[in-house]
């Protein structure tokens, strides 16, 4: 069951026609995100909505609606959907005009589906998923959450060309993240993973980890991590993202990662993550 908020109100799927001249459809011209909510309880919904406002500021869009009302709208679309676990992916166009490629003279839309959210079993997760590398072919400010995702659904494609479950992007010869989620190596009883600069989304579940990893005491080196010692070195890795949590990888490029210990410091990170993930208003900024 899924529920479909168009413009300013809720609407069934078979009226949410959306107009062809609509600067989403025309250019990827906006900005989305998707938050989860877990039996009722959004996972980090402020920082989603900051990174909205964020998103929106870089790329000079303005909201249709206040912060407020748009957390309204996704809490209440999350509320219609009878199932423990629910993402409600939201995006805001800068609207429907004739197509000239400068700003229109045209009002913001939201929109938004809500709908039963995959998850995945503790078995799956301990088998973990492969991974390749492949060239990062984007632009240089995906800290912006924006809808322009081509080279990312060309890359995913990759990955499933080749047989396995995601790609990971290296832009000169540095890991910056995965088709759509954040990339966590381990080696030496050190956690590494890539800075948050322009090149990467500053994913919510990212900065979950590394609370936890914190708060764990971990050692964690938040540096750009070349492809060498991804691909070569790393005794363990995972990619992050709010639809999978925290996914270990048990291959990168076909080279076979040890199978996690249920103590090993991941799977330990993993379970805290978690926790703190779905704990009552934790803030990780
Ligand atoms: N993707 N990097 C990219 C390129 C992403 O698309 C995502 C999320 C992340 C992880 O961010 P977060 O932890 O805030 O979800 C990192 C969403 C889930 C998507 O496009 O489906």
């Amino acid at each position: 069951m899924t529920v479909y908020f168009y413009r300013d109100r809720f609407v069934e799927s078979g009226q949410s026609a959306v107009p062809i001249e609509e600067r989403a459809y025309n250019y990827g011209d906006g900005i989305y995100e998707l938050v989860r909510f877990d039996q009722g309880r959004p996972v980090g919904l402020d920082e989603h909505l900051e990174r909205l406002e964020t998103s929106a500021a870089a790329v000079r869009l303005r909201l249709p609606f206040p912060l407020a009302k748009i957390r309204a709208i996704v809490v209440e679309a999350a509320s219609r959907v009878e199932a423990p676990v629910v993402d409600v992916y939201f995006q805001i166009s800068r609207g429907e005009a004739p197509r000239v490629h400068a700003f229109p003279e045209a009002e913001p839309v939201l929109a938004l589906f809500a709908k039963p959210g995959k998850t995945y079993t503790d078995e799956f997760r301990r088998a973990g998923v492969s991974v390749i590398t492949v060239p990062d072919e984007r632009w240089s400010n995906c800290y912006i959450k924006s809808l322009n995702l081509l080279p990312n659904v060309l890359a995913k494609q990759a990955a499933v060309e080749a047989g396995v479950y995601d790609a990971v992007f290296v832009r000169d010869g540095f890991v910056t993240e995965a088709s759509a989620s954040n990339v966590f190596g381990f080696h030496a009883g050190t956690f590494h993973t890539a800075p948050a600069e322009r090149g990467i989304l500053n994913g919510i579940t990212r900065r979950f980890i590394i609370a936890a990893i914190r708060e764990l005491g971990l050692p964690l080196c938040e540096e750009r991590m070349s492809a060498k010692f991804f691909e070569q070195e790393v005794e363990g890795a995972f990619i992050t993202s709010t639809t999978m949590d925290i996914m270990p990888v048990c291959a990168i490029n076909g080279r076979v990662l040890p199978s996690l210990a249920e103590n090993s410091p991941v799977w330990t990170v993993l379970n805290r993550m978690r926790e703190l993930s779905r704990g009552a208003g934790l803030s990780v900024g």
